[in-house]
């Protein structure tokens, strides 16, 4: 490996130089008119005379790395052409890795409002094939089966077979439901995955609808995904992204987060194939917030989310729907992530610039928050050490106070991220924080 990359850079090398050799011989060439004497009454050279040809010099030169950074590329890309023969490329950008096609998979039941969520996804579709959209359904309610039909070859209807009640024990006959949502993720996944043969999938529920960069977001992450094994999936989910809560002004702010939000999630096969084979029956989405699960990963997530549901008639029954769901934000402003530079996300420099923004940060008392008597610039930091504590605060301040498995909604080491009153805090525990306790739910 190390041999070949040494015989690449010689071979580079040895090319550029020669072609600097070649341009400086050529601009010689052209300074001395061939085979002539100079006009002996001409004045030895001027200044400007020297100034245009050096600025002659520049231009050939340039001109000259132009052409040899194209071939050198054109080199690049056939060699990724070799590599990744059943990818795209990104031909506007040659620099950027391949891209892979990452379809996104809708789950649908019974709920004829699956048009909101397809219509909006149809909407800000990016016109060329990388992703493909398959409804899976569950349920086999016909009127839904229709709608999703009406379609045509715009989408792919699959339908999961087994319609049948689930066995389980009596005191959870009300949790039937989430019995058969774990059932039909399990065999949906398993479609995309081993059936369908594709290496990512972004998964959306018939009750969100996206915002016009969804696709954009999810597009741009990819690569980190696949690059860095501290993150299990990126989400397209704030879970504290309610209208006041969350800085307008900062529609391409990511963090990373230790809690999974669901909700428009993208998940590579590796992390399929880990957790396949002991799938739950029921309430998926919590198990996978158990560390068992986690295993310390983060996910990716927006500080304006880029899906919202409107599904306040779900198998929850509206649990969190009219206190919190139904007024997060959907993010309105076209972020364009693949041309942003994203590697702030990587784990070690995020975690060290995070901490050292949020402990650099003033520390402030609960009622300077709630009486909204910050000064300053911002951000603040409020502690809490305790999971009372946590709750009671907030609570009170607006952000969701339910852990799981020990981490807070949005959570990052610990660290819950709003804004109040239009100044950023950071709901932090003490300094040196090492672990999440489970017990703390
Ligand atoms: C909540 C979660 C949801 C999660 C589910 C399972 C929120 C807002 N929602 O569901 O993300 O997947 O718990 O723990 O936190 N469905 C089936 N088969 C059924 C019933 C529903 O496939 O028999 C599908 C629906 O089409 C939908 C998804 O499962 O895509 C969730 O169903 P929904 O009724 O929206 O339940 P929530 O209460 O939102
Ligand atoms: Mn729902």
């Amino acid at each position: 490996m190390i041999r070949k990359r040494s015989v690449i850079l010689l071979g580079t090398f040895l090319f550029v130089s020669w072609n600097a050799v070649l341009v400086l011989l050529l601009w010689r060439r052209d300074l001395a008119p061939q085979g002539e004497e100079p006009p002996p009454n001409q004045e030895p050279l001027r200044h400007d005379d020297v100034i245009q040809d050096v600025l002659k010099m520049v231009d050939t030169f340039e001109a000259e790395l132009e052409r040899q950074k194209d071939i050198l590329l054109q080199i690049k890309d056939q060699k990724l052409h070799l590599l990744y023969p059943h990818r795209a490329f990104n031909r506007s950008s040659p620099l950027s890795p391949p891209l892979a096609v990452i379809p996104i998979l809708v789950m649908a039941c019974n709920r004829v409002t699956v048009r909101r969520c397809l219509d909006k996804l149809l909407q800000h579709q990016p016109p060329d094939k990388l992703h493909p959209i398959i409804v899976s359904q569950d349920c086999g309610h016909q009127d839904t089966a229709a709608v999703i039909q009406s379609y045509g070859a715009k989408v792919t209807h699959l339908k999961q077979p087994d319609l049948g009640d689930l066995p389980v024990r009596p005191e959870h006959k009300k949790f039937q439901g989430y019995y058969k949502i774990s059932r039909h993720y399990r065999w949906a996944l398993n479609q995309v995955f081993r059936t369908l043969g594709h290496s990512a999938v972004v998964i959306v529920e018939d009750d969100l609808e996206v915002a016009p960069d969804f696709f954009e977001y999810f597009r741009a992450l990819h690569p980190l995904l696949r690059a860095d094994p501290s993150l299990w999936c990126v989400s397209a989910w704030n879970d504290n992204g309610r209208e006041g809560f969350v800085d307008p002004g900062h529609a391409d702010l990511l963090y990373r987060t230790d809690f999974f939000p669901g909700l428009g999630w993208m998940m590579l096969k590796e992390v399929w194939d880990e957790l396949e084979p002991k799938w739950p029956a029921a309430f998926w989405d919590d198990w996978m917030r158990q560390p068992e699960q986690r295993k310390d990963r983060a996910c990716i997530r927006p500080e304006i989310s880029r899906t919202i549901t409107f599904g306040r008639q779900g198998v929850s029954l509206g649990q969190f729907y009219d206190k919190y769901l139904k007024f997060i934000k959907l993010n309105s402003q076209f972020v364009p992530f693949t041309k942003l530079d994203l590697s702030y996300l990587k784990e070690e420099t995020y975690r060290v610039k995070f901490e050292k923004d949020v402990y650099s940060a003033p520390s402030v008392s609960y009622e300077d928050v709630k009486q909204g008597k910050l000064t300053g610039l911002g951000p603040f930091r409020l502690q809490y050490s305790t999971k009372d504590a946590f709750k009671i605060m907030a609570k009170n301040l607006g952000v969701m106070e339910d852990l799981k498995s020990g981490v807070p909604r949005a959570g990052y080491r610990g660290v819950v991220s709003f804004v109040s009153r239009g100044q950023r805090v950071y709901l932090a525990p003490p300094a040196g924080w090492t672990r999440y306790d489970p017990t703390w739910s």
